[in-house]
């Protein structure tokens, strides 16, 4: 089918049709089917098996980045065959706030699925997600950002599969991109912030924070880092063979590790982490 939905600013993007289904699997030389939101207009850009359809890039983020105004300004929905995302897109990066324009869903909440749909039906081949998280070991202390090398997953009851009918097992063994940590890596050493140790995040179904006993037992599991997001979302875009980085960054010691209780960083110097983190992400994916 050739119906699609119009936007105010004249931009079409197709919903969950056959047709959507079809453009996975095109081929080098093939013509973008989707109205090419970086050209603004259908079938502009052209297969490249290297680069994906429009060499379009992307980043996720939640708390703390979402408050940059590129994850804020120009958002649009988009239907996608497991309900609706929104996204902005500023110099061909594709941003997505996470907990949507204006943090309103909780991390249980989040249509992971649809964000990681949308990013598939756009020809997104890379992105980089961004979370903020809970120290549990000084390998990443509060108020410093690292990369992701791996995660646990406590979470239950999420819509974390794009196979519930096929029987396919993605492996997860390599659950981030080499290369584009690489980039992330070399961008970040550009700014004077060396990446050391990379992280292991483990995700609790939230929304509520962990028991003192949990973190602990959750340290001689492995875990680095707490948060509530990062592996529903890295599992997706795993089964959707899009290219992920992760990056994290610390806002608080995990329950039971500050004498003071859990406290949280001051949003000044939350918003100063995330503008450096936003900066060498952008350059990372350029
Ligand atoms: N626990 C879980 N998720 C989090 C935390 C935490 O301490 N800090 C930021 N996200």
């Amino acid at each position: 089918g050739q119906d699609e939905e119009g936007y105010s600013d004249g931009r079409t993007q197709r919903g969950g049709c056959e047709e959507h289904r079809r453009i996975y699997d095109r081929r080098e030389g093939d013509r973008c089917p989707l109205s090419c939101i970086r050209y603004n207009s259908p079938g502009a850009c052209i297969r490249d098996n290297n680069k994906g359809w429009c060499d379009l890039k992307a980043i996720i983020a939640g708390t703390g980045i979402d408050r940059d105004p590129r994850f804020c300004e120009g958002i649009v929905k988009a239907e996608t065959a497991y309900g609706d995302a929104f996204y902005s897109e500023h110099d061909g990066i594709i941003f997505i706030p996470r907990h949507l324009p204006g943090h309103k869903t909780a991390p249980h909440k989040i249509n992971y699925r649809a964000n990681v749909e949308l990013l598939r039906m756009l020809g997104v081949d890379g992105v980089i997600s961004i979370y903020a998280v809970g120290s549990i070991t000084r390998k990443l202390a509060p108020a410093s950002f690292g990369l992701v090398r791996d995660f646990i997953d406590l979470t239950y009851g999420r819509e974390n599969t794009f196979f519930d009918d096929a029987v396919r097992h993605t492996p997860m063994i390599n659950p981030f991109d080499i290369t584009l940590k690489a980039k992330f890596a070399s961008e970040a050493i550009k700014e004077g912030i060396p990446m050391g140790y990379e992280t292991i995040y483990i995700t609790t179904q939230g929304p509520r924070l962990e028991t003192a006993a949990e973190i602990n037992a959750y340290r001689h599991m492995g875990a680095d880092i707490v948060g509530m997001t990062l592996a529903t979302e890295a599992e997706l875009l795993k089964e959707a063979g899009i290219p992920n980085a992760a990056v994290a960054f610390s806002i608080n010691w995990a329950a039971g590790l500050d004498m003071e209780g859990v406290s949280f960083l001051e949003d000044e110097s939350i918003e100063r982490i995330a503008s450096r983190i936003m900066k060498i992400a952008l350059r990372a994916l350029s």
